[in-house]
């Protein structure tokens, strides 16, 4: 089984309020049927979340009134980016059920405290596709927080040990430094936890409330502690994510498990 997440700034125009990429979208859930592996999708926020939880200060808990709008806006928002997502899923005939965190899930100071691992396991054993995503959710401590993408992610690999965790993102995988900002930006084929200790890439720029690249790392070096490899692949070159499903070599940041 592989845990695949759809990040936000590649399924949505993350500096555009509510704009669904629809055609990458459709590309690759084309690809992800052509592989024919059994998955769980992950996918981010997007524009449809983090301007609306930037706004609402929806991360740093329940503060005052006016947030309880907000909750519910960015709730209903990005339960709208995922009815979009299921749409291309099924138009590719993949068999896809949502499973919703704010419905399902609870956490305490930002980790995850309750999660029904079962309704994964159901739904995987009936040959469903299982689909989360990053979500605006309770928290024990802070009364509401953001449950990302990212965590989704790290306690579903830790939990179902797949054979490996694929991210689709906005560029070709783990630079030397911040492509976007540096011209001679290298990219790191392969990598090991170890060496991502020492990388230098700043967080992106737009309104993103769960920590960009830079959290993003911090949870590739805690799936990989489980002995899981993780890749990342370039979103807008579909046809490298079949490759990656199936095992193929292409252009991409293989992070290999530590033993
Ligand atoms: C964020 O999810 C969820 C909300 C802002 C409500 P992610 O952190 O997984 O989203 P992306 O991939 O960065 O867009």
């Amino acid at each position: 089984m592989i845990i695949l997440k759809l990040g936000g700034s590649v399924i949505t125009d993350k500096t555009k309020e509510y704009t669904f990429k629809t055609e990458t979208m459709d590309k690759l859930a084309q690809n992800i049927k052509k592989a024919n592996k059994q998955t769980i999708i992950v996918h981010g926020a997007g524009s449809f979340g983090h301007i609306l939880a930037k706004k609402y200060e929806l991360n740093q808990g329940y503060k005052r009134l006016e947030q309880i709008k907000g909750f519910s806006l960015t709730h209903e928002k990005v339960q709208a980016l995922n009815s979009l997502v299921l749409k291309s899923l099924q138009n590719n005939d993949i068999h896809a059920v949502s499973i919703s965190p704010h419905s399902s899930m609870t956490l305490n100071n930002h980790e995850m405290q309750k999660m029904d691992y079962k309704i994964f396991e159901e739904y995987l054993k009936k040959n469903f596709t299982p689909v989360t995503f990053g979500d605006v959710v309770l928290d024990k401590t802070l009364g509401f927080s953001i449950c990302s993408g990212d965590l989704l992610i790290e306690v579903l690999s830790k939990y179902f040990k797949p054979e490996k965790v694929v991210f689709v993102i906005d560029e070709d995988g783990i630079y030397t430094a911040n492509p976007k900002i540096d011209k001679k930006a290298k990219l790191n084929k392969e990598t090991t936890v170890k060496e991502l200790e020492t990388l230098t890439t700043t967080a992106d720029n737009h309104a993103d409330v769960t920590g960009g690249m830079a959290g993003k790392i911090q949870t590739i070096k805690k799936i990989a502690k489980n002995s899981i490899e993780t890749i990342l692949v370039n979103g807008n070159k579909p046809d490298r994510l079949y490759k990656v499903l199936v095992g193929e070599k292409t252009i991409s940041t293989i992070v290999t498990g530590e033993k």
